[in-house]
């Protein structure tokens, strides 16, 4: 059965959502499912926005169907061509073969590699700034590439003052019947959800979504129609804008620290507990403390880009890091994170190296504060030990004043 939603009077929701998949991508835990939103325009001339990811692929269809109540579809505008949203694009063709395709030249090159279909005779190749005339509506596109692929475009309908904004502004999280912003919980549901899928997916590509945000600025927005998650509506545009430009200029988004240990015996835990406890006992609040074996990096690396203070306890491992702690600080380092003042915690029985090669690789990313005062464990932290981790406390607590 269709479950379509209307967004505006003349645009639909047609997308739908997963509860059932456990990752994401193959690779990230996604406990409260996702959505794969797409968009059908009924205006003198169809349009439909994108497609979705094949594991909804029935629901997607038959939700443009009812949403075209009966009419041929005109035209399809492929913003991404990441299967997740152009998985049913041959369908779409087989079921509406006069369609027309609206996209990009790079995105016609993508095409042509994940399907053989004929695209070149369907293909309207648009360049940025220009216009698709519907009827009613007038869109026009601009081109944001790697935000979160090179070819992605986004589409701006001039008459409804509809931003279709691609992963940009997309969220981790199935639609629960609500379906805009003002419907549901942002700060206590969805924030860090927003945060983790931004962070995630696109958080390496800070320079690139700046430029986007800048020529999204161009345009007044009633609706960011996003290609995952809630329709975000005006009122929350700017808290989100606000939230995407510290995300994409690596600028902590709250003064906090945020403790990441990697321990097989639990003595690295101890020290990295017990620092917590010094930092709350001098004023730090809501302090995060998270065991990288047991908390999916996807989580962390998304507090990595909220707190200002990171600090990383790590086990000796093979004569290297721990490695749960040495996989996320290699994704740390893949999202280019900047601007954090870091500390290090390292135990080893025999050899203790984890900190010096901890450092190594947050030293490669730019804007690093690496606090002098390191802590060193040989199994265990032993009383006398306790004025070091005082110490790194205290230069914790003045990097955060
Ligand atoms: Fe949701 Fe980059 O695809």
């Amino acid at each position: 059965m269709q479950n379509i939603r209307k967004v505006t009077n003349d645009i639909y929701y047609v997308g739908a959502s997963n509860r059932r998949l456990s990752l994401f991508e193959n690779v990230y835990p996604i406990p409260r499912g996702i959505s794969y939103n797409s968009y059908v325009l009924v205006d003198d001339k169809t349009v439909l926005f994108d497609t979705a990811d094949k594991i909804v692929e029935l629901q997607f269809l038959e939700n443009v169907e009812a949403a075209l109540n009966g009419r041929n579809l005109d035209y399809i505008v492929v913003n991404h061509m990441e299967p997740d949203h152009c998985a049913v694009l041959e369908e779409i063709i087989r079921r509406y073969p006069d369609i027309k395709v609206v996209l990009n030249a790079k995105t016609v090159n993508m095409v042509k590699q994940f399907f053989d279909f004929d695209i070149d005779s369907r293909s309207v190749i648009i360049k940025e700034g220009d216009k698709l005339e519907t009827g009613r509506h007038t869109l026009t596109f601009f081109m944001a590439p790697m935000v979160h692929w090179p070819e992605v475009m986004m589409t701006y309908d001039i008459t409804e003052k509809i931003l279709f904004s691609a992963d940009a502004f997309g969220t981790f999280g199935a639609i629960n019947g609500n379906l805009f912003s003002d419907e549901v919980d942002f700060e206590h549901e969805w924030l860090d959800d927003v945060r983790r899928y931004y962070t995630n997916i696109v958080g390496k590509y800070g320079g690139p979504v700046q430029t986007a945000l800048k020529k999204a600025s161009a345009y007044e927005i009633d609706i960011i129609a996003p290609l995952h998650g809630v329709l975000w509506k005006k009122d929350i545009i700017p808290e989100l804008i606000e939230k995407y430009t510290k995300w994409a200029t690596y600028t902590p988004e709250d003064k906090a620290v945020m403790i990441a240990y990697g321990s097989v015996y639990g003595n690295t835990q101890n020290a990295a507990e017990i620092l917590a406890s010094k930092l709350s006992e001098k004023g730090v609040k809501n302090i995060k403390l998270y065991d990288v074996s047991v908390t999916h990096p996807s989580y962390i690396l998304s507090e990595a880009f909220r707190c200002s203070v990171l600090v990383f306890a790590s086990a000796t491992y093979n004569n290297g890091i721990f490695i749960n702690m040495e996989n996320l600080l290699h994704d740390i380092a893949a999202h280019c994170l900047q601007n954090r003042t870091v500390a290090f915690i390292q135990n080893g029985s025999w050899a203790p190296v984890a900190g010096k090669k901890m450092e190594e690789i947050i030293s490669s990313l730019k804007g690093m504060n690496i606090i002098e005062k390191k802590v060193t464990i040989k199994s265990s932290l032993k009383e006398s030990q306790l004025k070091d981790i005082e110490e790194l406390a205290d230069a914790i607590v003045e990097s955060l004043k």
